[in-house]
């Protein structure tokens, strides 16, 4: 029996040990096992227009900059200049030149390839073939740009979506009613970006994020657009308790979808960007959660997709990033408006903020032991952690 065996109730499910939230030693645990061997969503390709634009993605102590090529491909070093391990890119996001040039002693690589093109000065025999980048390997689906850390190359981006979504495999011909919406991700554009640090373990912000049991008391922007209180009747729960098989069944998956509503996520519900997301046929599609494991989202509605990701910036402090996709048509400032388009999302993560701190604050005080999970409102939290502890199982 493992240490998170030890607190899972038959009668009350309840989340995971205090040292879960708290520890380097379950913060590693939880890079190794979740998050290098899995494909993180890192950007959209509209952030990399030209040539030479780059970002800089991190998870953990892993950096890599993605960056578009002369050639056009999107490729993923590791953040590190192969002679002394001076960082490549100390910004976020900014346009190389013609190579990636190490600020230090001015090592310079190929966008292509990663290779070493010049190294200044070293001695005349010094052979660059074996200098080049490391990678970090980089896909894209959609236009959306994923990014895996694992030592080993992993399987295809389009190869786990399939496992679970048939219809997502590269060779599968596209259609309106696969898992993404028949959405045309590759026809949206980054239309406004916000991102958060949070002082909190990243399990606990995927667990507010999972919930609605405490929208009522902190959400009321949300609950204008949102009843609350109406999502157990949508996964089967008919007045009975959902059992535990039920809950891993719904709310236990590596990829899986929820909250197909009708909703608009906006203050009034109004449109946000009157230009409608671009599908495969342009007709209106469904508003809905795609969550991928680890932990990211991706939230269409009408007019706008939300983008939810979360990176472990250590113990007991996490990054979210939120990105808002829009059609690549539509026009800033007269189509829709950045600030208006992340207000909604934006004062709902304004008002989780300080919730999830608190939490931190609370899981961290000597002789805290997790309490029960609500079955029916908090059913998402307990299939998480129904999924992180067989995904920790030795
Ligand atoms: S550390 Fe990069 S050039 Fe020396
Ligand atoms: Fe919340």
């Amino acid at each position: 029996m493992t240490a998170l065996d030890s607190v899972r109730g038959e009668l009350e499910l309840v989340g995971p040990p205090a040292e879960c939230f708290t520890s380097r030693e379950w913060y590693e645990r939880d890079l190794e096992v979740l998050f290098r061997s899995r494909w993180q969503l890192a950007a959209h390709a509209s952030e990399l227009p030209t040539s030479g634009a780059f970002l800089r993605f991190t998870s953990g102590p892993d950096e890599a900059v993605i960056v578009r090529g002369d050639d056009g491909e999107i490729n993923a070093y590791r953040n590190y200049c192969r002679h002394r391990g001076h960082r490549l890119c100390t910004s976020d996001a900014g346009k190389a030149g013609k190579r990636l040039v190490c600020p230090y002693h001015g090592w310079s690589y190929s966008l292509d390839d990663g290779s070493l093109q010049t190294a200044p000065k070293m001695h005349e025999r010094f052979e660059r073939g074996p200098w080049s980048l490391r990678r970090a390997w980089v896909e894209q689906h959609r236009g959306l740009i994923f990014v895996n850390f694992g030592a080993q190359r992993p399987a295809a981006l389009a190869d786990v979506l399939a496992s679970s979504h048939p219809e997502l495999a590269a060779d599968a011909p596209r259609d309106e009613s696969d898992v993404l919406g028949g959405y045309d991700f590759d026809r949206m554009k980054v239309g406004a970006r916000s991102s958060w640090e949070v002082e909190a373990n990243w399990k606990l912000l995927v667990e507010n994020n999972l919930e609605c049991y405490h929208c009522q008391m902190n959400h009321p922007e949300l609950c204008r657009v949102l009843d609350p209180w109406s999502l157990p009747a949508r996964y089967g729960s008919d007045g009975e308790p959902l059992s535990t098989d039920q809950i891993r069944e719904i709310a236990g998956r590596e990829i899986r979808r929820s909250g197909d509503f009708d909703n608009r996520y906006s203050f009034d519900g109004a449109s946000v960007c009157s230009v409608a997301l671009p599908r495969l046929r342009d007709t209106p599609g469904p508003t809905f959660f795609l969550h991928i494991a680890p932990y990211n989202v991706i939230a269409p509605t009408a007019d706008y997709v939300w983008t939810w990701a979360i990176d472990p910036c250590g113990p007991t402090r996490s990054r979210v990033r939120h990105l808002f996709l829009v059609h690549e048509e539509a026009r800033s400032g007269v189509d829709f408006d950045p600030a208006t388009l992340s207000a909604f999302w934006n004062t709902v993560m304004a008002q989780d903020e300080p919730l999830c701190s608190e939490l931190q604050r609370g899981v961290s005080q000597p002789g805290y032991t997790p309490g029960p999970l609500n079955r029916d409102h908090q059913m998402f939290v307990a299939g998480f952690y129904e999924w992180y502890r067989d995904a920790h199982r030795p």
